[in-house]
């Protein structure tokens, strides 16, 4: 376990929480990306609160963190409609706009049935934030 880190009981491996910074150290709509137990992950913080994703598109591989975020996106309607919907928070990766939703990692409009590996995130009464990761498999608890 690193540094910063605290670990909570939890079915099998468990839950680990790894302190990034606190919330004024995030710009809005702007992934900060961090290394944590050996995986690289992105943490942002939008209108919609914070969300944690692993940096790397299902697609083939990009820095998705490096994409753009939004609260919304547009759905499919009828010819000659725009209908846009605020319900999910949008990354769109840089590489060839793939969109997923970082609530739970979903390929936006069926795109793909591979999913972006998302994490938990937590900020508590201090403002300090933190990613929930399962331990490593065989790590110490
Ligand atoms: S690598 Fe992300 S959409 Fe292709």
């Amino acid at each position: 376990m690193s540094a910063g880190a605290t670990s909570t009981a939890a079915r099998g491996r468990p839950l680990v929480r790894h302190y990034v910074g606190t919330v004024e150290e995030f710009e809005p709509d702007r992934f900060r990306t961090f290394e944590i137990e050996g995986r690289p992950v992105g943490v942002v913080r939008t209108a919609a609160g914070f969300f944690a994703c692993r940096n790397r598109c299902p697609h083939q591989g990009a820095d998705i963190c490096a994409g753009a975020v939004s609260v919304g996106t547009m759905v499919p309607s009828q010819p000659m409609q725009y209908v846009y919907s605020a319900d999910r928070c949008i990354v769109a990766c840089p590489w060839h706009r793939w969109e997923f939703d970082l609530r739970d990692g979903e390929g936006i409009q069926g795109i793909t049935k591979k999913r972006l590996v998302t994490y938990a995130v937590e900020v508590d009464e201090d403002g300090r934030v933190a990613v929930l990761m399962r331990g490593r498999k065989g790590a110490g608890s």
